[in-house]
């Protein structure tokens, strides 16, 4: 292996299905937006671990900015909106992404002209910007109105699309501005994986390529049933716990230069940042128990930061 596997632990990244078509759709606005009548903008939402800033790092993987001698071309620009969201940050924000040296300078139409004009110059396609949460204030879950109507006048002077992605509630931005609303009528899901239906196939699936791609000498069988059971436990189907504990685990393993990731080195892995210290270890024990009905009331097996963020049932599980 010739690159340091910590290295690619880190960077183990998975193309999977509800990625693909969220990008489809953000290529979408950017192709059908050329010389439409009113650009194709997207709103792109999921809870927290998802996997949303993935998605747009990938998106820009893959759309770079070219830089010549004479000219900088940005075909796609991103940006995370501040917190709180005000127009002035935004300004910054993006002239900063644009390379422009005095970002900070001039009053807000100066700076908003001056964007305008970047935008032009650096052929802009599509704008994508992160946190779109950051429009609702913290202390009072106000929207903020401002710049909301801000954005929405840069749409329309530019004519350029843009992809907003954030956590569910931050479809309330939406609901409080009409105008917004109908600018941003398309609206693309990241949800966690379900124990339901197919969702378990594609979370073996997701499992299966998390396995093949760890720098270890053999395969680990994540995708195994009784295995992706318990890391749906550990999960409740989210990205972001899953990829924690693989990574730990992982990095755990070449240190102790062991061929795969074993139970107990995942069980560790688990505890070291349980979520919930009081709640049972998914990898210690005997495989969980059978998934509850919906209805059910939730099992302590799931941690309690990520309970109800996804909208999925609980499975119960009995560690012994
Ligand atoms: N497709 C993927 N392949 C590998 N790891 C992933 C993938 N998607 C997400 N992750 C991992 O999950 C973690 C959370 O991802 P990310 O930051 O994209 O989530 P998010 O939805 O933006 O969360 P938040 O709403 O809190 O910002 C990161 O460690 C990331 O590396
Ligand atoms: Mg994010």
């Amino acid at each position: 292996m010739d690159a340091d596997p910590h290295q690619l632990t880190e960077k183990l990244f998975i193309h999977h299905p509800r990625m693909r078509q969220a990008q489809r759709m953000m290529e979408r606005c950017r192709t059908w937006s050329q010389g439409a009548q009113e650009p194709y903008c997207l709103l792109v939402i999921g809870p927290t671990g998802v996997g949303k800033t993935t998605l747009i790092k990938d998106y820009l993987k893959n759309n770079p900015r070219i830089d010549t001698d004479v000219a900088t071309t940005i075909p796609v620009l991103d940006a995370i909106i501040p917190a709180p969201a005000s127009m002035k940050g935004m300004a910054v924000e993006l002239l900063t992404k644009l390379g422009d040296p005095m970002a900070q300078r001039g009053t807000l139409n100066q700076q908003t002209w001056r964007l305008r004009k970047l935008l032009q110059a650096c052929g802009v396609q599509l704008i994508v910007l992160d946190e779109f949460n950051h429009f609702i204030d913290r202390d009072n879950e106000r929207v903020l109105r401002t710049v909301a109507d801000w954005l929405k006048v840069l749409i329309d002077t530019t004519g350029i699309p843009v992809v907003l992605v954030g956590t569910p509630n931050s479809r309330s931005v939406l609901d409080a501005n009409e105008q917004l609303r109908r600018r941003f009528g398309t609206q693309e899901r990241l949800e966690p994986f379900r124990w339901e239906g197919d969702g378990r196939d594609h979370f073996r699936r997701f499992l299966k390529e998390v396995d093949e791609r760890l720098p270890l000498p053999e395969r680990s069988d994540l995708d195994g049933p009784d295995m992706a059971f318990r890391f749906f436990c550990a999960s409740a189907g989210t990205i972001a716990p899953v990829m924690k504990i693989v990574r730990k685990a992982a990095h755990l393993a070449l240190d102790a230069g062991m061929a795969r990731l074993e139970l107990p080195l995942l069980a560790r892995a688990f505890a070291e940042d349980p979520g919930d210290p009081d709640g049972p270890n998914p990898f210690v024990g005997a495989l969980p128990g059978k998934v509850v009905a919906p209805s059910a009331p939730p099992q302590p097996a799931v941690s309690k930061r990520l309970k109800g963020k996804g909208g999925n049932e609980m499975p119960s599980f009995a560690a012994s």
